[in-house]
């Protein structure tokens, strides 16, 4: 197993393209079964989770090969219809095969996705969108086994206890393309990772309106076409670069930075006294910007929110960057009350935290001292990074595996902007040794064999 070691308080300083986004990428792999043609997405890193989807793919009969900074699919055998628990307990995203398998291939099981680090996480809302689209859904055996004749519109509310769902809409969104007749999804998730993959469904014959709002309507086609599309920038990514020029009082430029799907974080940012300023670039999802901070920081409250509110997926990162604030922040949890593994690592590391519930208050102005921390899950892992940044001494975050599903190669983003991450790994303890580590071993996750890692 990979592990980090950090030397902290060092500048950043530089430029670093962000990469293509992990979770637009997996439901737009996805489409390919809901046509016979060619589906190729390009800007995409060769991460674990990518790796999975496109292994569960070749599983469903489909034909997946490498191209030009990415992958190109092609559904080859639409008997194969059973996504298998040894897949989708490796990711929860393998669910959103579901909607596309059952609207083109009428037939799809799906094994039940499980716990996950940070909570229950049901998928009861994608189940009760395909149902009112006419499928017949069972649960045996800890499979979803779904069936439908061709899927019929009708109008579904996706509303959950917690807002809607974004893969919840995608699999019913997807599934809709090719039902007969008209959808209307209320309460859809406004994700931008929606408007992309309605915007490349559009692009491959499909009509959907309203993308980005929370009313989708979608008018069924018979058949959908290929396509050749680029993957948005990762605003998750690109928040979490941003956080780490701030952590360390840097000065960083960001290309492909996607500006207008980060708009809750850069109004936290400029609360908090960090600068994001947009150099070039005319599209507000793709341009140029320049992180800077303030010597001292302050403090903010933060409250997470589907989008176009403050994403969960940055919550971990940002407690990492108020920690060096100067007075008490407070972050609530909405998306995913339990969302929390960070907090005691953080913790180990000297920050001052103090958790109700589903909030925590951050006392500030303590400094961060390195200290061995566990990573437990993909964003909680980017915190202990960041805050190794930022700390006196050396930090050692253990497990790096998680954040090796949603960030490529980050040691070395980091390094050429001037930061001092190892990766090692950690060899098998024999009797005698106990555990030691090997410096340089294991440079990244497995690259997918689909996939030219271009290390
Ligand atoms: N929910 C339900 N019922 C459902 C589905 C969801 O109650 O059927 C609840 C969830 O438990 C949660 C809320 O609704 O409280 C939102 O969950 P959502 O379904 O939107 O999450 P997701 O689609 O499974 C995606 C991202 C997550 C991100 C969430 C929220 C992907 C692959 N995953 O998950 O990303 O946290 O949206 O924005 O797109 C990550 O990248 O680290 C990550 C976890």
């Amino acid at each position: 197993m990979d592990f980090f070691r950090i030397e902290g308080g060092r500048r950043l300083s530089g430029r670093t393209r962000i990469e293509g986004a992990k979770n637009a990428a997996l439901p737009l792999m996805a489409t390919c079964l809901l046509t016979d043609q060619p589906v190729t997405l390009r800007n995409i890193k060769p991460l674990a989770d990518i790796a999975n989807m496109g292994r569960l793919l070749a599983e469903m009969g489909v034909d997946v090969k490498p191209a030009a900074s990415g992958v190109s699919l092609q559904s080859m055998d639409e008997n194969r219809v059973h996504a298998r628990y040894d897949i989708v307990r490796t990711m929860r995203a393998s669910i959103c095969v579901l909607g596309p398998m059952l609207a083109r291939r009428r037939r799809a099981i799906v094994s039940m996705p499980g716990g996950c680090a940070f909570g229950h996480r049901p998928v009861d809302l994608h189940l009760r969108g395909l149902e009112a689209l006419g499928a017949k859904i069972e649960l045996r055996g800890g499979d979803i086994i779904a069936s439908a004749d061709r899927l019929k519109g009708d109008t579904v509310f996706l509303g959950g206890p917690f807002g809607s769902t974004v893969l919840g809409t995608a699999n019913v969104m997807s599934a809709a393309t090719l039902a007969k007749g008209r959808t209307v999804i209320e309460c859809a998730a406004c994700e931008p990772e929606i408007v992309e993959l309605a915007n490349m469904l559009n692009a491959m014959g499909a009509r959907i309106q309203g993308a980005g709002s929370p009313r989708l309507v979608i008018d069924g086609v018979d058949e959908l076409g290929g396509i050749d599309h680029v993957v948005m920038p990762d605003r998750i990514v690109a928040g979490t670069y941003a956080v780490a020029a701030a952590i360390t009082n840097g000065d960083v430029t960001l290309d492909d930075f996607p500006y207008d799907a980060l708009l809750a974080t850069i109004q936290h940012f400029r609360e908090i006294g960090v600068h994001v300023d947009r150099v070039s670039g005319d599209d507000p999802m793709r341009c140029t910007v320049r992180v800077t901070s303030e010597r001292n920081l302050k403090p903010t409250t933060i409250t997470t929110q589907p989008h176009p509110g403050f994403p969960t997926d940055l919550q971990a990162q940002m407690m990492a960057l108020v920690c060096v604030a100067e007075g008490n922040s407070v972050i609530t949890e909405k998306i995913y009350p339990e969302r929390f593994m960070h907090v005691a690592e953080l913790m180990r590391m000297g920050a001052q935290l103090y958790r109700q519930g589903s909030t925590v208050v951050v006392a500030g102005g303590h400094k961060l001292i390195g200290a061995p921390v566990m990573a437990s899950d993909l964003r909680a892992s980017a915190s202990l990074v960041l805050a190794g940044l930022a700390a006196e001494g050396e930090t050692i975050v253990n497990r790096v595996y998680h954040l090796d599903r949603g960030y490529h190669r980050m040691e070395e983003t980091l390094n050429a902007l001037g930061a001092r991450v190892e990766r090692l790994k950690e060899e098998k303890p024999s009797a005698a040794e106990g555990e030691t580590a090997s410096r340089g071993a294991g440079m990244s996750a497995a690259a997918p064999q689909f996939m030219q890692d271009d290390r």
